[in-house]
């Protein structure tokens, strides 16, 4: 699949024939590309390139070496997850570099969300990039590049202005010169999903909702620190878990908490206890460039706020933000 146009005679892929169909042409086409060589992959988890790694896994086995960067950004149980399907179920050749520390130390003092995301984006190139000059006779690099990828960069091209950098992995460094492997370049999203689900992948991951590449730290508003980044984790879980339990993790299309750099006072075990307050945001759309609220019923904002307020370590107050997009974006940051 050299071609970066998607023909028109293209059938969409809804159901897992066709899915297999794609599945069985693909490890076709990859074992006649690759050969006997290796495949670099930075796994992050993310819809796309957990596909992409279950594809490779099953056209050339451990000649694909996944590289997972845990940034230390990660949502709670997402690193772990990631170790065990590839690492165990599927006994991938998975490297697991945890760089918590390297990342929270260059974000020290940083309060700018620009500044935020090129730090993050650069350290992961480099932190890749030493490892992939470790690794011995890697000739092809695996990307879960999909079709809007490409539309967007063709819009980019055109000279159209973006809101916010999203774009996380720019190019490796000149000494590094792979050939590109990207098996789903000419695939949709809800493409990718059914993929995916065919390949044995768990639901779960299959359909997660959208998670930045920066990750939490663009949640953690202004300077990172430890204890606010912990508090975030731990909201983001409690509020993840409830839409789980009452069925809105299904519907909604993204889920999530913020936590701005301010303390408010309040009150707890009878004393005064100033805390951060737990941002909540939920909202639907069809390609993030507009977005509407969800409206969450209010005893389940009852159980999040009472879970989160006595769960969480450092936070006093649940807000719900109602804003659609325009006029704030979906991030806060
Ligand atoms: P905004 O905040 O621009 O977000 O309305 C639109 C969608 O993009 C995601 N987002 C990012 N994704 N790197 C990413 O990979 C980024 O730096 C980034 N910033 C925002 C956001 O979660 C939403 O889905």
């Amino acid at each position: 699949m050299n071609s970066n146009i998607r023909p028109d005679t293209m059938e969409r892929i809804t159901n897992f024939d066709l899915a297999n169909k794609f599945i069985d042409e693909q490890v076709e086409e990859i074992r006649r590309q690759v050969g006997d060589k290796k495949v670099l992959l930075a796994l992050s988890g993310g819809v796309d390139s957990s596909v992409v790694a279950a594809l490779l896994i099953k056209a050339i086995g451990k000649q694909l070496v996944c590289v997972h960067v845990n940034h230390g950004l990660m949502r709670k149980g997402e690193s772990e997850a990631v170790i065990d399907m590839f690492g165990k179920t599927l006994e991938a050749n998975l490297i697991y570099i945890d760089a918590t520390d390297r990342y929270l130390d260059l974000l020290a003092g940083v309060s700018d969300p620009e500044s935020k995301r090129k730090i993050i984006g650069k350290e992961f190139i480099e932190i890749f990039a030493e490892e992939a000059r470790k690794l011995e006779g890697i000739e092809f690099l695996a990307q879960g590049t999909i079709y809007p990828d490409i539309l967007e960069s063709v819009k980019q091209a055109e000279g159209k202005k973006a809101v916010k950098s999203h774009h996380n992995v720019g190019g490796l460094p000149e000494d590094l010169k792979f050939e590109l492997c990207e098996p789903i370049k000419l695939l949709f999203k809800d493409e990718v999903r059914v993929v995916g689900e065919a390949l044995g992948l768990p639901h779960a991951m299959v359909y997660r909702q959208p998670f930045p590449g920066p990750g939490l730290g663009v949640r953690c508003l202004g300077a990172i620190t430890r204890d606010r980044l912990h508090a975030l984790r731990e909201a983001d879980a409690i509020l993840r878990d409830e839409f789980d339990k009452c069925g809105l993790a299904e519907k909604v299309w993204q889920y999530f908490v913020i936590i701005p750099d301010i303390k408010s006072v309040g009150v707890k075990d009878e004393g005064r206890y100033e805390g951060w307050p737990a941002i909540i945001r939920a909202v639907n759309t069809k390609d993030a460039m507009t977005a509407s609220i969800e409206e969450i019923p209010y005893a389940v904002l009852h159980k999040i706020c009472a879970r989160i307020t006595s769960e969480v370590e450092g936070i006093n107050r649940v807000l719900y933000d109602i804003t659609p997009k325009p006029t704030g974006t979906i991030e806060w940051e």
